[in-house]
């Protein structure tokens, strides 16, 4: 049984560009020491200069002794061939992404290292079983997927294909502990977790965008203000680039057989034909000099009339939350049972437009003005019209809103704004995975914080919001757009419905 936390562990790094170089840090860092090897003629000690460079720099810092700096840089080594790696008991691969490439190196490898040696892919969109595959025994192969930069992505998914035998999967938990990673194990499937949990976030406001909802800027606005991410979708889309964001989504919506979930979009294949490649080409959805993202200006807010206001909610709650904010304001609630000729009527719909939800309430669409409360109101609100909403009324919506200083969003009418859809579709994904057994609530939670920086994890977020409300906005877009995209999944609606946690796992094994 391979014991990765012996003493005289060899790690073998094939590949050592960005990834390999991170892998070899982080190993030689936890006292590991690490063979790297690269195809390209001085690639390896490139790369070890450059892990030098980086540890010496954490010791002038103060965030690692000068010692230990040079301790790990000794275990580092460069071998110039494959049959130099006889004697490792980890072989990792981070080199092109190319399944036969992949392959070939397995199956040589197999001739070269002993019988116990374990070999390991660090493929993002490849499978674990097919790389495998070609192996005489592909159960001594597994994934162990990192994240750039590796030092500070401090998550790893432990793969297990097809064939890979239970040890494995122990052992590169075990190992991804002693460097200091938080593993998470997922079934070898399309994107494991972290890149098939992001595909709700981007996919969803893109599909927001091409309604015509909202410019980019105010659905990022949004998301980062009100629903707390730390970069909206389509600041993110720029830093990746729209060159690697791209084909990812199609790659993902196609190796689940064009699941609508994952949908890609014809804005960036559009955009991406322009050049509109993001920070890279110096201009994706916004501009970018120097490197630097420049702002667009927020629309100036205008000052409607003070006017009566007559309120209805979905949720009781929302309902006393919009009552508050006319008093405190300082306006006047009409009480009425219906609303008065010229009052104002705010509405906090959920799951539904502005539209569907006057027309059901029987107010006045032109009088009528949708608030999205799904995250409360004290962050930056969101002003939803119907097409017919008289713009003096909206007006007044918005100096309402904004009455105590807090940021308003002026939206058109949308199933469920902006927020409670990209929040609802997020859930959503995420509750999928669970419910196809790719990896652990737990782990689907930590990859999601960690892999993709999200201020909560994706179940642990849809209990504090409500599983049973969002089921509620999911049915309802559902319903208004006929999409198989907003299906729930069966692990929302059950656990929703029995009013248990989104992270509770079956109680039957
Ligand atoms: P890279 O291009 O920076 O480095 C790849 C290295 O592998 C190069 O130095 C190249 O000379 C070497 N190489 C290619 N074929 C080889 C072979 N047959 N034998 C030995 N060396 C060979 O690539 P990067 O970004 O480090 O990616 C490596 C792997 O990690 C890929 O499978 C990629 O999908 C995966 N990955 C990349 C992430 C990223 O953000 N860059 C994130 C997670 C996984």
């Amino acid at each position: 049984m391979l014991d990765v936390n012996g003493a005289g562990l060899i790690l073998g790094v094939v590949g050592t560009g960005v990834m390999g170089r991170g892998i070899a840090q982080l190993a030689a860092q936890a006292g590991i020491t690490v063979w790297l090897l690269d195809s390209r003629p001085r690639a390896a000690a490139e790369a070890r200069a450059a892990v030098g460079a980086t540890l010496d720099a954490l010791a002038s810092k103060g965030r690692m002794s000068a010692e230990d700096a040079r301790s790990a840089m000794a275990r580092l080594e460069v071998v110039v061939d494959e049959a130099s790696l006889a004697g490792c008991q980890v072989v990792v691969e981070a080199i092109v992404e190319d399944l036969r490439v992949k392959r070939e190196l397995f199956t040589r490898l197999e001739g070269i290292v002993g019988p116990e040696c374990l070999l390991a892919t660090n493929t993002s969109s490849l499978s674990v079983t097919a790389i495998a595959a070609s192996c005489e025994r592909p159960g001594r192969v597994g994934g162990f997927h990192f994240f750039n930069p590796v030092p500070l992505m401090k998550v790893v998914e432990v793969i297990e294909g097809a064939r890979t035998e239970p040890w494995v999967g122990e052992a590169l938990v075990s190992l991804a502990k002693r460097l200091g990673h938080r593993p998470v194990r997922a079934a070898d499937t399309p994107g494991f977790i972290v890149n098939h949990a992001g595909r709700g976030f981007g996919t969803e406001a893109l599909r927001i965008l091409q309604e015509g909802v909202a410019s980019f800027d105010e659905i990022d606005r949004i998301l980062r203000d009100a629903a707390g991410f730390r970069m909206g979708p389509f600041e993110l889309l720029d830093l990746t680039g729209l060159d690697v964001s791209h084909p990812v989504m199609e790659s993902v919506y196609e190796q689940f057989y064009q699941e609508p979930r994952f949908r890609p979009s014809y804005v960036l294949r559009q955009r991406l034909a322009a050049g509109l490649l993001g920070r890279k080409s110096g201009r994706g959805f916004y501009a970018h000099e120097g490197g630097r993202q420049q702002p667009v200006p927020a629309r100036a807010l205008p000052t409607g009339e003070r006017r009566p206001v007559w309120v209805a909610a979905d949720e009781p709650a929302w309902r006393d939350a919009l009552l508050s904010l006319v008093r405190a304001a300082g306006w006047f609630p009409d009480d009425g049972e219906r609303p008065a000729p010229e009052s104002l009527c705010l509405i906090a719909p959920l799951g539904r437009d502005a539209t569907t939800a006057a027309l059901a309430l029987e107010v006045d669409p032109a009088r009528t003005v949708a608030v999205d409360l799904l995250f409360g109101p004290e962050r930056r609100r969101t002003a939803m019209s119907t097409p017919v909403t008289r713009p003096a009324f909206l007006d007044s919506a918005v100096a309402l809103l904004s009455a105590d200083g807090t940021a308003v969003s002026r939206i058109h009418d949308s199933t469920g704004f902006v927020a409670q859809r990209v929040l609802a579709t997020v859930v959503n994904v995420a509750c999928d995975i669970a419910q196809q057994r790719i990896a652990s609530p737990e782990d689907i939670d930590a990859a999601v914080t960690l892999g993709l920086g999200y201020p909560r994890g994706p179940l642990a977020w849809g209990d504090a919001l409500g599983p049973r409300r969002l089921l509620k906005a999911l049915e309802a877009i559902h319903a208004a757009s006929g999409d198989p995209r907003y299906r729930a999944s069966p692990w929302l609606s059950r656990r929703a419905r029995l009013g248990v946690s989104l992270l509770t796992p079956e109680s039957c094994p």
